[in-house]
């Protein structure tokens, strides 16, 4: 039984892709920043399959306890999904430089950091796949909506490069996603896509991509995107 481990899981896209690969017969260990119902009531229906544990991403302290607690586990899909947005719809002379920093730790930096220190408990085949978006892509960006949003999810992009590179050697899947523009909290009531078309679709992308190797900038109809 493949086992996957899902960073950000509390609501939204986290949650349902947790919901999805139970339903695939996965075994899945969520981790979340904030105590979450919905994750807790599927914990009690999934007889032992799902496992919470806690996790800030921007916490050290708390990525090398969680670190700890995996001893022994392997993960065939790492999957990096905590995000946020700020700054939208205002100009970037205005956002606060506790913002900038934010974001940019919360989308670029940690999604790295963790997956750095957990990759030795992904086994050889195994993938590691972040939630980036169609709007970290600097080859299309030619409208500049949301653009500190844009430029974090450009630099998580560019430490997802960094980050295959550096492990050159393993036998490892490297995929940055975009999940479609979906109804969730970040994505807001008029999006097209709902939750559970996107992380079905994004499911079905990593088993197309599973064993490939490399890396890939892909979206959730497994089409590659201009990095
Ligand atoms: N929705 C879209 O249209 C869309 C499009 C492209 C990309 N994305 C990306 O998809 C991912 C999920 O987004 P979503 O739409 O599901 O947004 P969401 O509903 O706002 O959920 C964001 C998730 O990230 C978690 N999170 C944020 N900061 C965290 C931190 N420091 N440590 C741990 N967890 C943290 C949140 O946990 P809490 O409950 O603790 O806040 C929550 O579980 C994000 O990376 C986002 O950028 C979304």
């Amino acid at each position: 039984m493949r086992h996957a481990l899902i960073i950000g899981a509390s609501r939204g896209l986290g949650l349902g892709l947790v919901r999805e690969h139970l339903a695939r017969g996965w075994r899945v260990t969520a981790t979340v920043r904030t105590r979450s119902t919905e994750l807790e009531r599927l914990h009690e229906g999934s007889a032992g399959l799902l496992v919470i544990e806690a996790l800030d991403i921007t916490n050290p302290g708390g990525v090398a306890t969680l670190r700890q607690r995996l001893d022994g586990q392997w993960f065939d899909l790492l999957f990096l999904n905590a995000g946020m947005m700020a700054g939208r719809n205002v100009p970037l002379r205005e956002v606060p430089d506790s913002d900038i920093a934010g974001i940019f730790l919360t989308n670029a930096i940690s999604p790295v950091r963790v997956a750095d220190a957990l990759l030795d408990r992904v086994p050889s085949g195994g993938m590691v796949a972040f939630m980036s978006s169609i709007l970290g892509s600097i080859g299309t960006n030619d409208d500049g909506r949301a653009e500190l949003y844009r430029a974090s999810k450009a630099a998580l992009n560019s430490l997802v490069r960094s980050f295959r590179a550096r492990h050159v050697q393993a036998d490892l899947t490297v995929l940055a996603l975009h999940p479609g523009v979906v109804r969730t909290s970040m994505g807001g009531p008029g999006a097209p896509l709902d939750i559970e078309t996107s992380v079905r679709s994004v499911a079905d992308v990593l088993e197309a991509r599973w064993g490939t190797g490399g890396q890939a900038f892909v979206d959730y109809r497994n089409d590659i995107i201009p990095w």
